[in-house]
This record gives C-alpha cells, sequence and structure tokens, in this order.
C-alpha cells in the first residue's frame, strides 16, 4: 500500500513507497514543457515504452553504473540540456540505480546554476539510501563521490516492481544499508532481518517494503535535523570510511554495498578494540551480514593501498582519520585519535 515518508532538507519532498512510477511521473510531469529522462543504456529496456505525457520528453542515455560517474558523463548531460534547450522551469528525471541517480541529480544542480529533479531508484540501494538526501555527485580519480552538490529532488519515486528483476547480488548490496540503519537508529530492523536469508526477503513483499519505509525514515530524519553533515548526518556513513576505500580498490568490483558492509564489520572491531562495542555486538554484526549474502572481509595485502585512500575520505578531517562507530544499536560516536597500529590491527582481524 502506497506510503509517503517526507523529507525537510533545503526544500520539502515526499518520498513515496510502493506506487505505480508511471502514474506518479503523469502528475510529476503535468504542466511542465520539457522533460530528460536520464537513464543507462544498460537500463534502457527494462523502462519499456515511456509514459505519454503532454510534455517534450527526451531521453538522456549515460554509461552504465559507476562508468557514468565521470565528467565525461556530466559533460554529456550538460550539452544535450543545452541542445534541447532546458530552461529553469524543465524537469529532469533519473531512472536507474544510484550511480544514474547520483549523476543526474549532478547535473539537475550545476545545470543553471540548479533545475529540478526526481529520482526514480531502481535499485534497493538506489530506494533506501542514494536517491533520498540530496548528495548528488560522481567519482574523482582521486576517490568516490569527492565532486559533488547537496541538491534535493522534487520528488522521490519508490516501484517496488523494479525489484523484480534485480540479482540477488544487488538485493544483498542493498540490504548492507538497510542494516546499516538498524545498526545506527533503528533496532527494529536488526529484529526483521535477523534469520531471513535473500529468498525469504525476495519472498515477503510486505516485509520489505517495510524495510525499505524504515531505512527511508532513519535517512530522512537524520537528513532533516542535520542537510549538510555535521555530525547529525555523519552517522550515515557507518561502514563507509573504509567501504569507500575498498570500493575504490576494487575497481568497483564490489558493490557499494558489499563494501560498506566490510566498513561497517571494521568500523565494529575497532569499537570493540577500543572496550567501546561489545563482543556480541560485534558477533551480531558479522552473522547478520552474513546471513544476508554479504562480504565481512577483503585481500589482506591491500592495506597498503586502504589506508591512504582512507585519508582522503570525506569523513577525515584535516589529516586525522575518523570513524563513525557504535557503542549500542542506536547509540552512535565518532571514533578518532586511532593510532595506524591499531587501525592495521583492527584490518588484520577483517582481512583473508
Ligand atoms: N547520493 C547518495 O547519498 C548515495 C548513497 C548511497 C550510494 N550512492 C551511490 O550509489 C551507487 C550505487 O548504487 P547501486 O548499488 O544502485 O548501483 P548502480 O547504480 O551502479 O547499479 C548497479 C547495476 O544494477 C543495474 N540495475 C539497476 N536497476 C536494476 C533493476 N531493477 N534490475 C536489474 N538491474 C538493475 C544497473 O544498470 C547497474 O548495472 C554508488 O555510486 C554510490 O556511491 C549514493
Amino acid at each position: 500500500m502506497k506510503g509517503i515518508v517526507h523529507v525537510i532538507a533545503e526544500r520539502e519532498y515526499d518520498v513515496t513507497v510502493d506506487c505505480d512510477w508511471r502514474n506518479e511521473f503523469r502528475e510529476l510531469v503535468a504542466g511542465r514543457s520539457r522533460v530528460g529522462i536520464v537513464v543507462s543504456a544498460a537500463f534502457r529496456s527494462h523502462i519499456g515504452d515511456l509514459p505519454k505525457v503532454d510534455a517534450e520528453v527526451h531521453l538522456l542515455e549515460i554509461a552504465d553504473g559507476e562508468n557514468g560517474k565521470n565528467f565525461a558523463t556530466l559533460a554529456s548531460l550538460w550539452n544535450s540540456l543545452g541542445a534541447k534547450g532546458f530552461t529553469r522551469s524543465d524537469l529532469l528525471v533519473a531512472i536507474g540505480g544510484g550511480a544514474t541517480t547520483d549523476i543526474a541529480g549532478f547535473a539537475a544542480a550545476t545545470w543553471l546554476r540548479g533545475i529540478d529533479w526526481v529520482a526514480i531508484p531502481t535499485t534497493l540501494v538506489g530506494m533506501v539510501d542514494a536517491a533520498v538526501g540530496g548528495k548528488t555527485g560522481m567519482n574523482s580519480d582521486y576517490g568516490k563521490n569527492l565532486i559533488g552538490a547537496f541538491h534535493s529532488p522534487e520528488s522521490v519515486i519508490i516501484d517496488m516492481s523494479w525489484l523484480a528483476t534485480l540479482s540477488d547480488r544487488d538485493f544483498s548490496a542493498g540490504l548492507a544499508e538497510v542494516a546499516k540503519c538498524g545498526f545506527i537508529v533503528d533496532e527494529k530492523i536488526l529484529t526483521l532481518l535477523t534469520n531471513k536469508t535473500i529468498s525469504d526477503l525476495r519472498n515477503s513483499r510486505d516485509l520489505v517494503v517495510e524495510l525499505i519505509t524504515r531505512s527511508i525514515q532513519v535517512k530522512a530524519t537524520v537528513v532533516s535535523t542535520d542537510f549538510k553533515e555535521s555530525f547529525a548526518r555523519e552517522v550515515l556513513n557507518y561502514g563507509h570510511t573504509l567501504g569507500h576505500a575498498i570500493e575504490l580498490h576494487s575497481k568497483f568490483s564490489l558493490r557499494h554495498g558489499e563494501a560498506v558492509a566490510i566498513g561497517m564489520v571494521y568500523a565494529a572491531e575497532l569499537a570493540h578494540h577500543k572496550g567501546i562495542l561489545s563482543l556480541q555486538l560485534l558477533t551480531k554484526h558479522r552473522e547478520l551480514l552474513t546471513s544476508l549474502g554479504l562480504p565481512i572481509g577483503y585481500r589482506a595485502d591491500a592495506w597498503p593501498d586502504l589506508l591512504p585512500l582512507i585519508s582522503l575520505d570525506k569523513k577525515a578531517r584535516g589529516s586525522t582519520v575518523r570513524f563513525v562507530a557504535i557503542s549500542e544499536v542506536g547509540e552512535t560516536l565518532r571514533l578518532g585519535g586511532l593510532t595506524q597500529a591499531e587501525l592495521a590491527r583492527a584490518y588484520e582481524r577483517i582481512s583473508s
């Protein structure tokens, strides 16, 4: 049943969960003269015929996944918008995974210093995380998501039917962000996920709708309190400090969510080592994420490459690396002042 989560950021908008994207699209486009639909060439066939609307509709195809989160794609989107005469009152609609909504949102943020955009996420990561919260951007040769802008969408539309074609691997990757919301804020999410396999979850539509809605509520609450990332918003980066480094190091052969799962176990190891987190909760990280089909370790030989990447992460301040950690479910804190030996020892415990 259709539900709405309201987000208050630099603009207010609704995330509509469990709806028919075509109906919502028609309503959102009403009154616009020009709409650009950003979709990856690889995903185009999933969309089928575009809904008939009065506006002029332009399909803007980009490269798939992380291959599209770069300057070449951004420049090609700018060129298309310029060639087709997009004005301030026109609309961009991104349909796809988090990579597509990130770069399309960034094009919307930068074209004419900001035009409206709508996110229609089609992966679980996109639904529970990437499309909500107003962070848009792209990768740099020096790290993930280093270039970007805060630019909230006008609306986020979540149609559960997209999930049918998502691979188990991508479904699991999305569950990492769901589990993250459980660890940092909402214990009920962890309860709902416990003892569930991927196939249990994929066969329980109502449960997935509840998990998605709860995760979005966590993000919406945090973002509504702190749009531009002082510590309140930083908690959403639980697992992301090492996660982003691993994602980059793996040359994106690991999914974002998979890397975040490893990063959460690493943050839990650090917190446990500091006496902040119980062994029981550390074990819970390992068991829950494993049961969801997620990796919890990475290559031992990668550490010398990962350390400089961690230092470049946006959560680093000056030359100090710091991590988001938890002491209990729902109790977050900053963990800084760690020695290189402590960082390396914790990595040994998650490396294979
Ligand atoms: N802006 C944010 O706040 C934020 C938050 C989290 C993640 N992100 C970003 O999101 C990206 C990861 O998103 P992702 O996991 O969605 O990956 P993705 O966008 O790379 O998509 C993964 C693959 O799934 C395909 N796909 C998309 N929907 C599908 C469907 N319904 N069925 C079958 N295949 C489908 C895509 O074409 C792609 O090949 C990363 O770049 C990450 O940095 C951004």
